[in-house]
């Protein structure tokens, strides 16, 4: 197959100096680089060294005093509290400074980590712009998490402060945000001398004094701060994500090539241009959030919608309708599980008729994959292209997609299309040699990867080459496995780890069993993710209890549920347990989690050959459908 995009893309290979040192053009940089790419220390690769730059004043600044000044950056609809505010991108930029300002009255300066643990509203993304301006480190943790993920986080990050909200509002519930935070600083050893706290009308917060600020009144007299030159490679922000225990990894993002390689996104892939509407219905904790709710649109001078609320319920399945014709969105990019929500609310698309959604040129999907029917409903109802791709946190954009505005390829339903221009993607297998095509296989991509891949992770070189790039060495490990087909589209297939995909969230199976085996009666256990029809994959869990364990076995399920969601938090949607006799294991003692997920998928199954009692597979079936699953056998 030829097609012109090979030509570039096979140009960001060969030349990624030259290719991204013209997409780095776009950019205002305080002081040019020494070097495009920088392999001086592998295997850790730096972009743009040398380089000097503020991200803020690139997304804020440059537009505000640059001809965008009276345009809308920001649109912020909250359908939970029926009210949208919008503001330009002068508004947005004077706020922004000002908000630096408290920061640095508090003693926030460059380099110093900031935590954002706050709902979806418009000043989650001025607090993150406001480290940015600061040179200071923003590390946002995604409100559905508990106090002691929390906690986790602000013993790794030490933040020199935190931003948070009083409440955060979950459909009709208020959820009281500041209870939660103060449980994490009493958990946490690291204690933060600043708390700058947003009230909001829905709920108000105690503050302590001496630590806790106000922000409105904090706002009030502040000064506003010029924009602080950084380094490059000095990092942006660090994003917590779940690894294989419960201890999460702080992937790191650096300033220049983050920028460059976003900057380069919103036009080339998106199909956007500066002015147009984007949306992405996402949330600012995760890595869609910080780059395609706050950085990519802002840095391309686009008007970003930032929308609390949900796909169904606030009020009904029209909710993503109206916000697409209200504010003229072009391209809205959400998780497949977003469209599932409103397939099952609205399965005929009844409710889209009522709004103009003419405006809408693409839906972008990603987070998890995309199955058959979700595709073929969306496509049949907007009637625009849906466009697949595959990405991580730690690459903060896409590894592959189709480009809608460089040179667009036919699609391939299943498929996110083919690597995006960066990232030297390779199908390999256990010995680190390419597999034939269509043959399945670890995904990993050949170093070095595409600006805006994490440079390594927060306070751990040494977590960094070990997780993702010991076992493949001179490869990032994706840790996804799947295939390529001789066109060269990738297909994604499923996670090589213990993570799971629960409606777009990313959770560890190995943290939620931390989790349990906490509990005094339970003496082994194991997670699986098995699949959901509306959140793709739901965890359950199995709990071997102590022998003499007296407790009755739904006391022991209720209590580890409310363990799970009290450590780790409702995000983990962990509200399946049962107990079994025992576990399937191998004859060197590994549990058998892939044909327990088998059995609960109603898949066929076979026992491996190194099972060590084929017998406990048919128990495991039993309890399975003793709580609702359907059984293969049956
Ligand atoms: N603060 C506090 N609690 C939160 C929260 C937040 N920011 N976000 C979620 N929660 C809670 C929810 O209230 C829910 O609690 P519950 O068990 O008491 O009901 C729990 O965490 C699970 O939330 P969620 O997985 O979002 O489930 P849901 O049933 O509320 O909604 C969907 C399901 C599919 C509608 C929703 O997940 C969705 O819109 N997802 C797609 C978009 C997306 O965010 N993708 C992320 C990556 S692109
Ligand atoms: P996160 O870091 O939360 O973005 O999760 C990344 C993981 O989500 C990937 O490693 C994949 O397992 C999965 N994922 C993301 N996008 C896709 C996609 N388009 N198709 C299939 N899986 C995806």
């Amino acid at each position: 197959m030829t097609n012109p995009y090979q030509a570039i893309y096979e140009r960001s290979i060969n030349d990624p100096d030259g290719f991204w040192g013209d997409a780095a053009a776009d950019i205002d940089w305080t002081k040019t680089w020494d070097r495009v790419l920088d392999d001086s220390n592998k295997p850790f690769y730096r972009w743009f060294s040398g380089a000097e730059c503020n991200t803020c004043y690139n997304a804020l600044d440059r537009h505000a005093d640059g001809g965008r000044g009276d345009q809308a950056a920001l649109i912020f609809d909250s359908a939970v509290t029926s009210s949208v505010s919008t503001y330009t991108y002068k508004e947005l930029r004077d706020e922004v400074a000002r908000l630096a300002g408290v920061l640095a009255t508090n003693g926030v300066g460059k380099g110093d980590r900031v935590i954002v643990y706050m709902p979806m509203v418009a000043e989650a993304l001025m607090a993150m712009l406001a480290c940015a301006r600061l040179g200071a480190v923003h590390s946002v943790v995604f409100g559905g998490f508990a106090s002691n993920e929390l906690a986790v986080r602000i013993d790794d990050a030490k933040p020199a402060a935190i931003i948070s909200a009083s409440c955060g509002i979950e459909g009709a519930r208020v959820i009281e945000y500041k209870p939660l935070l103060d449980d994490a600083i009493e958990i946490a050893t690291h204690k933060p001398p600043r708390c700058i706290i947003l009230q909001r009308p829905q709920a108000t917060a105690s503050l302590i004094e001496g630590r806790d600020v106000d922000w409105h009144d904090a706002m009030a007299s502040a000064e506003p701060v010029d924009c602080v030159p950084v380094k490059a490679t000095d990092p942006l922000y660090i994003l917590y994500t779940s690894g294989t225990t419960g201890e999460p990894k702080g992937v790191i993002r650096d300033n220049g090539g983050h920028m460059v390689a976003l900057k380069w996104s919103m036009k080339n892939i998106y199909d956007v241009d500066p002015g147009d509407v984007y949306w992405a219905a996402s949330d600012v904790g995760w890595v869609v959030g910080h780059s395609y709710i706050v950085y990519a649109p802002l840095l391309h001078g686009c008007t970003t919608v930032m929308y609390e609320g949900k796909p169904v319920g606030t009020p009904d399945a029209g909710a993503f309708w109206r916000v697409i014709s209200q504010h003229n969105v072009k391209v809205l990019f959400t998780a497949p599980t977003a469209f599932r929500a409103i397939k099952r609310e609205d399965p005929e698309g009844k409710l889209i008729k009522d709004y103009d959604i003419s405006c809408l040129k693409y839906l972008f999907l990603a987070g998890e994959r995309t199955d058959p029917d979700t595709l073929t409903w969306a496509e049949e109802k907007l009637q625009v292209p849906v466009v697949d791709h595959w990405w991580q946190t730690e690459t903060g954009w896409s590894i592959a997609t189709n480009c809608m505005g460089l040179h667009p390829v036919p699609f391939k339903a299943g498929s996110p299309s083919m690597a995006a221009p960066g990232w030297d993607v390779r199908i390999l297998d256990d010995n680190c040699n390419e597999v034939a095509d269509g043959d399945i296989g670890a995904i990993c991509v050949k170093l070095p990867m595409a600006p805006s891949s994490l440079p390594s992770l927060w306070n751990a070189d040494e977590r960094f080459k070990q997780a993702y790039l010991e076992e493949f060495p001179g490869y990032y490990k994706t840790s996804d496995a799947g295939y390529k087909d001789e066109d060269g589209y990738l297909f994604i297939m499923a996670r090589t780890d213990d993570i799971i995909n629960v409606a777009g969230h990313r959770l560890s199976t190995g943290g939620m069993e931390e989790v349990l085996a906490a509990h005094k009666d339970v003496a082994e256990c194991a997670v699986v993710g098995v699949a959901d029809q509306l959140k793709g994959q739901l965890p359950v869990g199995f709990l071997v209890l102590n022998a003499g364990a007296v407790i009755a076995n739904e006391d022991v399920v209720r209590e580890v549920i409310q363990m799970v969601r009290d450590k780790i938090g409702p995000v983990a949607a962990f509200k399946t347990a049962v107990v079994v006799e025992r576990l399937p294991k191998t004859r060197s003692g590994k549990i058998l989690r892939g044909t327990m997920q088998k059995i609960a998928d109603g898949e066929t199954y076979k026992a491996p050959a190194t099972i060590d009692d084929p017998v406990i597979l048919d128990e495991i079936d039993e309890a399975l459908q003793s709580i609702g699953y359907s059984s293969a056998r049956s």
